[in-house]
């Protein structure tokens, strides 16, 4: 089947590419951009690791399909640090709290809590949870994950809210 061309706005910059009507958006951001910071676990929708957003908001990659991202904005874990000494908040609280073992679902993990936070900087534990809902982690027993997002919840709140 005939590849389409498509452009796609990662982390700010734009690509072109051809793909074919079938390929996801995890495998493009992989295999053609090198972007492999987005982990594909089940491939079905169900583990959370290929979560990235796309407009602001979550999706899953995997279920996605390239040619469904033409000319929006999407952004990765790549895209959140600004260099290596300068990690996002997140990232650095994850590390400090002890919230990334393997680290398969760290990337998923981190742009779901990036979702969280943008629409509710001052979340609950049970918010958290909720807003974790759609990533599993067979490593961390979810604490340390909750723990890392409330730092850094806190640390990123404009002064006086969650007060
Ligand atoms: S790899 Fe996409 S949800 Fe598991
Ligand atoms: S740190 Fe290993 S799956 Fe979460």
């Amino acid at each position: 089947m005939a590849k389409e061309i498509i452009e796609l706005i990662v982390n700010g910059d734009r690509y072109e590419v051809a793909v074919e009507p079938w390929r996801t958006l995890a495998e493009v951001l992989r295999e053609d951009l090198n972007l492999t910071g987005t982990k594909i676990g089940c491939n079905q929708g169900d583990c959370g690791a290929c979560t990235v957003l796309m407009e602001g908001r979550s999706v899953s990659s995997c279920l996605t399909l390239a040619a469904e991202a033409h000319q929006r904005e999407i952004v990765t874990i790549e895209g959140l640090a600004q260099g290596p000494e300068d990690l996002h908040p997140l990232q650095e609280a994850f590390v400090e709290h002890g919230a990334v073992q393997c680290g398969y679902c760290t990337p998923g993990m981190i742009l779901s809590a990036k979702h969280l936070l943008d629409h509710n900087p001052t979340p609950s534990e049970q918010e958290i949870r909720q807003g974790l809902s759609g990533n599993l982690c067979r490593c961390t027993g979810y604490s340390k994950i909750v723990e890392a997002i409330g730092a850094a919840a806190a640390k990123m709140a404009p002064a006086g809210e969650g007060e």
